[in-house]
Order: structure tokens, then C-alpha cells, then sequence
């Protein structure tokens, strides 16, 4: 008696299963499983991830290169030297080394000591190369819109024609590669404070190799993330239209 109550409790599921699973195969049935290339299609944006907005500052593109070039490197904040513990290699590391407080410069570690006045307690420390105006703001505006790690698509809206050497190229070097490729002893022999520094770079092809990844060169920024494309293709367009100071 037992065991047919089971085989009668067993019987139902499977017959509820079967009638389940029927329902749904009308609908599989229609799906055409060829891909459909929809990317002249706008909808498609949506699924691209959103734009990054000029007013908003986002750790990834824009606080993480400043301090990759001026703070994470060995015998400084990376994870292998963690000078006074901090390590300064990522959102995760910043955060967990206890510098920034969020909306409250005051009582941020990390906006006191790149604005501080004695050479004593000064970051990076003199004679290494003090940030600049711009980065401080930066980092400051970071730390007053909630020291988030906020996303975006550096990618969309992507323009790579008539790229200025003032208005595009500077910006990127200046807060991903001039940290460690300026001052007085710059990586690598590799100065890219001046124009004529830059265009010798991209005239021997290493400057775009280095940033592209490509097979024989350094990859860089050293110890950082790859540029996103957009700023890769700004620095080919611009080396393709002659590397001009425009
Ligand atoms: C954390 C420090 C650091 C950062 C940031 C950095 N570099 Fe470098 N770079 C170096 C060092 C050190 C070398 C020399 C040793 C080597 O080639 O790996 C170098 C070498 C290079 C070379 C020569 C590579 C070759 O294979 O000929 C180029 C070009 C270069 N860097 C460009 C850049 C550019 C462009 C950026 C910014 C997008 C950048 N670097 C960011 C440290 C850095």
C-alpha cells in the first residue's frame, strides 16, 4: 500500500513536469538560433553599458591611473612594499587601507598629504614630482562624490577625428604615464613632459606599441590596466595625422 501512495505521488510530478516543459517548447521552437549583428542598431547602446558623464568622476579611468603612475610603485604603495600599509593598487586596496573617507576631505589621509605644505609628511614625497593642480581635483572631487567606484563606457560616443595634442593627448599622458615618465629622472630614460619627448615616442612606433600591448614592447602604463580603446585610438588617429603639437 506503501509503496503505491509513491508510485502515485511520483506519476503526478512527472505528469506535472511533462505538461510544463510542453508549454514552453512552442516557444523555443521560434527562436532562429543565427546571430544578428545589431550594432548599427541604437537600441543596442542600452546594452553597452552607460556613458561616462564629464561630471562624474570615475575611480577606474580616472583616480586609478593618477595613482598607478604616482604612488603604487615598488618600495612605495604597491602590495608587495604596502609602505605604512597602504597599498594603493586598486579600488579594493585604497578602500581597505583606511585614506579616503567618503564626502569628507578633512578627514581624508589621502587629500591631506597631497595637499600638505611640509616636505616632511608631503605625498609623492619631494623630489619626487608633487601632483599637479588638475590631479588634486581630481582626487578631491572623487572623495566629495562619495568615493565611489562608479561604471561607465569609456568607449561610446568615441571621437578620433582631428585629435588636439593639447586637448586630447596631454590630459592622457599627463595622468597615466607622466608620473613615472617625468621629473628628474624619468622611467626608462623616457621623458613625456615635453612635446619633443612625446613625438620622438611616436615616430619610433613605441609609444603606440607600449599602449596597444603589442607583441616586444613594455606594456603600459606599467602596473596598470590597458587604456580603454577609445584613448587608443585617439593616440593611433593622432600619430597617423602626423603626432603635430595642434
Ligand atoms: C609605474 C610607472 C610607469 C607608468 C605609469 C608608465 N610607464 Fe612607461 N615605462 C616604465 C618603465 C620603468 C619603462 C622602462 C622599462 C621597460 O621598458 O619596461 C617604461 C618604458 C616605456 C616605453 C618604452 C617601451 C618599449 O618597449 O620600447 C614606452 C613607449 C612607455 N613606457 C610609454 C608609456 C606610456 C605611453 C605610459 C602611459 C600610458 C606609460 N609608459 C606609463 C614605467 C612606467
Amino acid at each position: 500500500m506503501r509503496n503505491f501512495h509513491i508510485f502515485y505521488i511520483l506519476s503526478v510530478l512527472v505528469l506535472g513536469l511533462s505538461i510544463s516543459s510542453c508549454k514552453h517548447d512552442p516557444f523555443l521552437q521560434d527562436i532562429d538560433p543565427t546571430p544578428i549583428d545589431t550594432s548599427d542598431n541604437p537600441v543596442d547602446t542600452t546594452m553597452q553599458g552607460t556613458p561616462c558623464d564629464p561630471d562624474l568622476i570615475y575611480f577606474e579611468y580616472d583616480v586609478l591611473p593618477i595613482l598607478i603612475s604616482n604612488c603604487a610603485f615598488s618600495g612605495c604603495h604597491n602590495a608587495a612594499s604596502a609602505e605604512d600599509g597602504v597599498v594603493l593598487e586598486s579600488f579594493q586596496t585604497v578602500m581597505n587601507s583606511d585614506v579616503v573617507k567618503a564626502f569628507d576631505l578633512g578627514d581624508s589621509e589621502m587629500f591631506e598629504v597631497i595637499t600638505e605644505t611640509d616636505p616632511d609628511k608631503k605625498m609623492p614625497p619631494p623630489p619626487e614630482t608633487p601632483l599637479t593642480q588638475e590631479q588634486i581635483n581630481i582626487i578631491s572631487q572623487w572623495i566629495l562624490q562619495g568615493a565611489d567606484n562608479l561604471e561607465c563606457n569609456p568607449d561610446l560616443n568615441c571621437d578620433t577625428t582631428d585629435v588636439s595634442y593639447a586637448a586630447v593627448i596631454r590630459p592622457i599622458l599627463d595622468n597615466t604615464c607622466v608620473g613615472c615618465h617625468g621629473g628628474s629622472v624619468p622611467s626608462g630614460g623616457i621623458s613625456f613632459m615635453t612635446y619633443a619627448g612625446v613625438k620622438a615616442m611616436a615616430d619610433s612606433g613605441q609609444l603606440l606599441g607600449a599602449v596597444n600591448w603589442d607583441a616586444g614592447y613594455s606594456f603600459m602604463p606599467q602596473g596598470g590596466n590597458k587604456l580603454p580603446d577609445c584613448e587608443i585610438a585617439q593616440l593611433k588617429s593622432w600619430i597617423d595625422s602626423g603626432a603635430l603639437e595642434n
